[in-house]
């Protein structure tokens, strides 16, 4: 039986994710992956590494990364750290032979995320980028449908991208909101989802027929102590820039002909989380919100002048819901917590068989980077902007 540890690194708010993700699917695979353990939750903060490990049931805690990696007891690393040490830390884990799921956005730009692909291909190893999204089981079940021509072809998909974590100026200061540490602001950090959702529901993006974007609040308090998430802290009085976009919007051409309507906000006071997508086609309607993750809403057209929408809630026939949720019954809700597990479950399930990781690879990772970089370009300055497919 081969050392089969799992390393969790970085254990704020989405490392928590991930360790309970594993948590609750590792039994799944513990026949089928020898050694398959919950091993080391690794975070600089203590404090973090271990409320996270010892509420997840994670043997040891770490501080440094490095070490962490080089463990010979891991083989398989989540990376769950701030944008800017994706592709330091994912690739130093390929590199010593780790099967690795990187957190969205796969890196800063979609230079990086290149190199990182070509990485994980010379690696044979499994390489994954979080795309938790795709995996609540209406949104499965409406990829489905519109590869079956339910709603014909598909014309128009609107992808509205709502949050307010940052609406509140007395929020600290974070590496979100810095663009050389996050990258482009809600545009990566929400937008990623979004154009991840696209193409998974569309196909590929040919071009950013155009974009803008905003920065609403300009500086931001600096926390006296470490920062967790989007939460409050004890604030300093020193202030600092926020050099990346609070919200942003960009009009989308894909490869089929398709428009997309796509928009962002970290500062949409009231939203929470939301994440809303219709998809227009030649035949019907389809849509989903994040807010009411237990069904999706279609309409198709009948010829009697009326053609009205159907709520069709959950069923055990949806992908994942079946196969997955403790209680397969028709009409039970799913979450956001389900639909990361699923997304850890599918990771495991490549590395169990021996597969690349095709629904939620770090191809999908580069390919959203390279969405997203045109965007920015296109708000930076103006006009369109072709997509550039690498790879
Ligand atoms: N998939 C999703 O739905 C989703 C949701 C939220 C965040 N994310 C992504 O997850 C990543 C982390 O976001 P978060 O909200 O958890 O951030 P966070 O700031 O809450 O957590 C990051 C953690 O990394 C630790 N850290 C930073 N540098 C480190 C280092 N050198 N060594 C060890 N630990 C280090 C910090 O102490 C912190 O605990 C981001 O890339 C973000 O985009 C994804």
């Amino acid at each position: 039986m081969g050392a089969n540890g799992i390393a969790v690194i970085g254990a704020g708010m989405i490392g928590a994710a991930h360790a309970s993700g594993y948590r609750s699917h590792l039994p799944r695979f513990s026949d089928r992956i020898g050694g398959l353990s919950l091993a080391t939750v690794c975070d600089d903060n203590d404090t973090l590494a271990a409320a996270v490990a010892s509420t997840y049931g994670f043997a040891r805690v770490a501080r440094d990364w490095k070490a962490t990696i080089a463990d010979p007891d891991i083989a398989i690393v989540s990376v769950a750290l701030p944008n800017f040490l994706h592709v330091e830390v994912a690739a130093a884990a390929l590199d010593a032979g780790k099967h690795v799921i990187c957190e969205k956005p796969l890196a800063l730009n979609a230079a990086e995320a290149l190199m990182l692909w070509r990485k994980a291909q010379a690696s044979r190893r499994c390489a994954a980028t979080v795309f938790n999204y795709r995996r609540y089981p209406a949104v499965a079940e409406i990829h489905k449908l519109i590869a079956a021509g339910a709603i014909g072809e598909p014309l128009h998909i609107a992808l509205q991208y709502q949050c307010d974590y940052a609406a509140d100026p007395d929020l600290p200061h974070s590496w979100r909101y810095t663009r050389s540490r996050a990258g482009a602001g809600a545009l990566l950090d929400l937008g990623t989802h979004a154009i991840d959702m696209a193409r998974f529901l569309i196909g590929e993006v040919d071009e950013v027929v155009g974009a803008m974007s905003t920065i609403a609040i300009k500086r931001r308090f600096v926390a006296q102590g470490a920062t967790i998430g989007h939460d409050r802290v004890a604030l300093s009085a020193e202030t600092r820039l926020v050099d990346n976009d609070d919200v942003v919007s960009a009009l989308l051409r894909f490869e089929n002909g398709c428009q997309g309507l796509f928009s962002a906000s970290r500062i949409a006071v009231g939203f929470g989380n939301a994440l809303s997508i219709t998809v227009a086609g030649a035949k019907g309607t389809v849509a989903f919100t994040t807010t009411a993750p237990g069904k999706y809403e279609i309409a198709q057209f009948d010829g009697s002048g009326q053609s009205p929408f159907r709520v069709v809630n959950n069923r055990p026939s949806f992908p994942y819901a079946g196969a997955l949720l403790p209680v397969p019954h028709d009409g039970v809700a799913v979450g956001y917590a389900e639909a990361f597990g699923f997304m850890i479950h599918d990771f495991l399930a490549a590395v169990a068989a021996g597969e690349a990781m095709r629904n939620g690879s770090m191809l999908d990772g580069l390919r959203a980077a390279e969405i997203l970089d045109a965007i920015d370009l296109a708000a930076a300055r103006g006009g369109s902007v072709p997509i550039h497919r690498a790879a």
